[in-house]
């Protein structure tokens, strides 16, 4: 019998890739990634087994998703057309990993997801695991499968005894982990209406929020989050926190019209508290310590690094290549910044770090003052005298 390894979330479509896939003369090992979706983890677990995965794997990778994904991407500085900061993105070649991983483990030749024909996840599961072994074969159901509706799908799960709960389905689609929800579809597909309070979930509404400001104070050792007020955090704690403390303040809002990668454009809504306050904070700490050509040229990196992970091409040279520079840059991103968090706001009001650039003497119009002025006359005429 062909083995096939199934990222596997629990939801309707990959309970029917199982049965669909077994179908088809597949073996069907079931892969459960913990991306700090949160799910009932042992639940699922049982739903795989009971529909008829062969063997099931349950992971749990936050640890690597934190420290080997999203914080890279935050050092780069990466948001996607300037709104999306990519966490379903990011979490995608780390399960295709671990997919890959378990495929030779299992001695399987065949990986299968699923994600529509129309999305970006496709591409970026496929690409990341031919990109790791090419000799791997992909199936995605949901392309090819015979169901043109959802109706459809819950008629076959039903003759097929696949034990689901369609009765809880909400009308959006929902990806969800540790870093942040993306939330699609039902009326968010017009673009005119406004987001209903109802699809949010880990942030409050501003209307909601306190009436008065929380400050924070977050400290940085080479570009990556280690403390929040003073407090030590591990990698995954600090995420958790930030996403407790921005939501509670309706911080990290993102409504989007955006560019995917298969040509459609479609409306996103994004939810990530610890990712928003995450990269302002990072953002104004590099303003501090690095020279203006770095940080001026990183920001060409940023955009570069955006697309490449928005594209699938995570692990491509090119992506490598731009972490090793970013590495470089973040050697004096150290220091602390201080963040005023109030009703759906995040503002940077404070900043300190033992490589600040920041020069009291040169910058005050007070008595400390050391800059001579006289030199400015000398300087803007050799400036302006190419032109
Ligand atoms: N547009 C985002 C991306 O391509 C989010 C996709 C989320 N998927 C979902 N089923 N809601 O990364």
């Amino acid at each position: 019998m062909k083995k096939v390894v199934l990222a596997y979330s629990g939801g309707l479509d990959t309970s029917c890739a199982i049965k669909w896939l077994q179908d088809k003369g597949y073996d069907v090992v079931a892969f459960i990634a913990n991306v700090g979706q949160q799910e009932d983890f042992a639940e699922i677990e049982k739903r795989a087994m009971k529909t008829g995965a062969s063997k099931v794997y349950v992971e749990d990778l936050q640890k690597e998703f934190v420290d080997d994904y999203v914080f890279p991407t935050i050092r780069a500085g990466a948001i996607y057309e300037n709104k999306y900061l990519l966490a379903t993105a990011l979490s995608r070649p780390l399960i295709a990993k671990h997919q890959v991983y378990i495929a030779h483990k299992e001695k399987a030749k065949t990986l299968a997801h699923g994600c529509t024909g129309k999305g970006n996840d496709q591409v970026r599961f496929e690409v990341t695991a031919k990109l790791l072994d090419p000799s791997l074969e992909q199936i995605a159901p949901l392309r090819i499968w015979e169901f043109k509706t959802r109706e459809e799908e819950i008629d076959y799960a039903q003759a097929k005894k696949i034990p689901i709960n369609v009765t809880k389905k909400s009308p959006y689609s929902i990806d969800k982990n540790l870093y942040g929800r993306s939330i699609e579809a039902g009326v968010l597909e017009d673009p005119w209406v406004e987001p209903p309070e109802e699809i949010y979930d880990i942030t409050v509404s501003v209307e909601k929020a306190p009436n008065k400001p929380t400050y924070i104070e977050l400290e940085f050792l080479e570009g990556r989050p280690t403390k929040i007020d003073e407090k030590s955090l591990n990698s995954v704690d600090i995420i958790h926190e930030l996403n407790k403390i921005g939501g509670a303040n309706g911080v990290g809002r993102v409504d989007a019209i955006e560019n995917r990668l298969v040509g459609i454009k479609s409306r996103e809504i994004y939810e990530n508290p610890a990712a928003t306050i995450l990269y302002l904070a990072h953002q104004e700490l590099e303003g501090l310590v690095l020279d203006r050509e770095t940080l001026h040229y990183k920001q060409a990196i940023a955009q570069k690094y955006a697309e490449l992970t928005y594209y699938g091409l995570w692990e491509t040279p090119l992506k490598h290549q731009l972490d090793a520079y970013v590495n470089q840059t973040q050697e004096r991103v150290t220091g602390t910044i201080r963040l005023r968090l109030y009703k759906g706001n995040c503002v940077p009001v404070g900043r300190k770090s033992k490589f600040s650039r920041y020069k009291e003497e040169l910058a005050t119009y007070g008595k400390k003052d050391v800059f001579d002025q006289k030199l400015a006359e000398g300087f803007i005429k050799l400036w302006g005298m190419p032109f």
